[in-house]
């Protein structure tokens, strides 16, 4: 079977810095996978290839049967904004939009009317037990109510693929695991496939497969297996 998304070979340098080497992951729909590794071996730039952020030197990224870096930049930002969701390791809410606002966002730029995506916006928020934070800026509110207040716009519009990176860093274990239900119902109930960042066990134990990096690699190829 095709995964749905799959990164192989993948390498990448910053200046002097080589901050992938040879990592490959696949992720098929209603999957989680869970990337694990020490801190600066490579985690989040894998995971910004695979969703087309970040432009690999060398390896492919494919996605539902089209390679992502042979796409022009319009249509990847396009699969961005309507395919995938995005929980990024330092928060990155609009600062200037209050978290209601933000959530609404991607359904705003997906072409849903102001008062549908006020009201899915606001649904969401109070899923995450976040509601009461909704005219607030980001700002405004703590580093734990941001980032589910970042779960809620990443899992907002039904995405087919979830990126997250390290989404509960800031959260209680009770927040945390409430964040890695919503995770959950994403891949069992709407199919999506999550991929995300962790450094917690107890998080990597909600995922159907854990992939290492180490120095820029997956060494075991545990990310290609099936
Ligand atoms: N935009 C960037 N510019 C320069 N160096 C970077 C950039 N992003 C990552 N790196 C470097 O690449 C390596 C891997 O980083 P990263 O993927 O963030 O690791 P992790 O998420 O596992 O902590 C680190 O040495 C980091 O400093
Ligand atoms: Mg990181």
């Amino acid at each position: 079977m095709t995964a749905l998304l799959a990164g192989t070979g993948l390498a990448k340098v910053f200046g002097p810095t080589p901050a992938l080497v040879d990592a490959s992951l696949r992720v098929d729909a209603g999957e989680i996978v869970a990337i694990m590794g020490p801190s600066g071996s490579g985690k989040s730039t894998l995971l910004h290839c695979l969703a087309g952020i970040v432009r690999p030197d060398a390896g492919r990224v494919e996605y539902d049967g089209r390679e992502l870096s042979a796409l022009p930049d319009a249509a990847r930002s396009a699969l961005r904004r309507g395919e995938f969701g995005f929980v990024f390791q330092f928060g990155q809410l609009v600062p200037e939009l209050s978290c209601a606002e933000n959530v609404a966002l991607p359904l705003r730029l997906g072409g849903a009317g102001r008062r549908d995506a006020a009201r899915r916006a606001a649904d969401w928020l109070d899923r995450l037990e976040v509601g009461g934070a909704a005219r607030q800026r980001p700002g405004e509110v703590s580093g734990g109510q941001a980032q589910r207040v970042a779960v809620a716009r990443a899992l907002v519009t039904g995405p087919r693929v979830v990126f997250a990176d390290e989404p509960t860093g800031a959260l209680d274990s009770l927040n945390g695991e409430r964040v890695m239900d919503l995770f959950t119902a994403a891949a069992r109930d709407g199919g999506a496939a999550v991929v995300l960042v962790t450094h917690e066990a107890r998080v990597a134990a909600y995922a159907d497969r854990e992939v290492v990096v180490r120095d820029g690699a997956t060494p075991d190829r545990a990310g290609v297996a099936p």
